[in-house]
């Protein structure tokens, strides 16, 4: 889709130094290799650290920042304290998308943070956490150019390929994603990702999710392009030349209810006003090398 080459190219444009791409640059630094395994094992280590905060005792002595983690309920960015990131995780609202309705899912079912000390997704290969987990190591993996995405012992990423369909029932804001990228962005430098090298990681992780109502974008770049905003909530900025429809405008900033039974006080109101009919049905994207061209490459190319 012409829309989706021009933005990725302009963001790949604003950093591109090299060839190699981020995953590969730094799984050769750290191990010494670009295989699957190795990459697994890169991307093990990133995403548990940025769910639960700093656990390793791979992260860099000298790393100017440390994760705090994602799965807390007082996170702080840019001022803002008290995020609380945990409640969608943990089934206290119905803020799930199953088949285009909101419901409630603990994806904390597979041992919760223990397993993730363990460098591992979770304790069993059935729980909602395990899906979840893997399904965010081959993103991540795929975003970041890993070149062993799809072989080698790393499987390719079986998830839904429309973050927007994912996320639309949570109504986030830009706080908290913004606090969701940090981490991310945290957990790499304190496995001795430099702060240069993460900095354009960032501004193009806000530039694809950040914001709402974006025009359809293949990620990863095999997949047919979909709406990727994550970010729904009324204060979200609108994506660059975008119109805000029933289809890419989530719950229209209605927070999530809370399930029923849970003891949750932060959902408010009616939940699953979305009105777009699709569903965050798992698509199986295949994206073993596909890392040339498209939204992959870009974030790849550039960090
Ligand atoms: C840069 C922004 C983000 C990206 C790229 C991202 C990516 C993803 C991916 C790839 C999945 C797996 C989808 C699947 O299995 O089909 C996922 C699921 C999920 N994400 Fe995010 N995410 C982002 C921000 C957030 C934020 C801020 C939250 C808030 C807590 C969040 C909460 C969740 C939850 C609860 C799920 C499980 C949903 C489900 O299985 O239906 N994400 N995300």
């Amino acid at each position: 889709m012409k829309f989706t080459a021009i933005t990725v190219g302009a963001l790949a444009g604003a950093a591109a130094v090299s060839a190699e791409s981020f995953c590969d640059k730094y799984s050769t630094a750290l191990f010494n290799s670009t295989d699957g395994a190795q990459q697994l094992t890169l991307l093990t280590l990133v995403v548990n650290s940025a769910l639960i905060g700093n656990y390793s005792n791979a992260t860099s002595a000298n790393a100017p920042v440390k994760p705090t983690g994602i799965l807390t309920a007082n996170g702080t960015f840019n001022g803002v304290n008290n995020i609380n990131l945990l409640k969608y995780f943990d089934g206290s609202l119905l803020s799930t998308n199953r088949n285009g309705k909101a419901v409630s899912l603990n994806f904390l079912d597979g041992g919760g943070a223990t397993p993730l000390k363990q460098n591992k997704a979770a304790n069993d290969t059935k729980s909602n956490q395990h899906m979840l987990i893997t399904h965010l190591y081959s993103y991540f993996g795929s975003l970041l150019g890993c070149s062993s995405v799809g072989k080698n012992g790393f499987p390719a990423y079986a998830g839904s390929t429309s973050q927007y369909d994912v996320h639309r029932f949570m109504n986030l804001n830009s706080a908290e994603l913004g606090y969701f990228i940090q981490e991310v962005a945290y957990s790499a430098v304190s496995f001795g990702v430099s702060m240069e090298d993460i900095a354009p990681v960032g501004q193009a992780l806000g530039t694809f999710f950040n914001n709402k109502c974006g025009a359809p974008l293949a990620v990863p770049s095999s997949a047919s392009p979909a709406v990727q905003s994550v970010c729904l909530d009324p204060t979200c900025p609108v994506a660059g030349n975008s119109t805000c429809t029933a289809s890419n405008s989530g719950t229209n900033g209605t927070d999530p209810a809370a399930a029923p039974g849970s003891s949750s006080s932060s959902g408010s109101g009616a939940s699953g006003s979305g009105t777009t009919a699709s569903s965050a049905g798992k698509v199986a994207s295949g994206v073993a090398g596909a890392l040339i061209a498209g939204a992959a490459l870009a974030i790849a190319t550039l960090i």
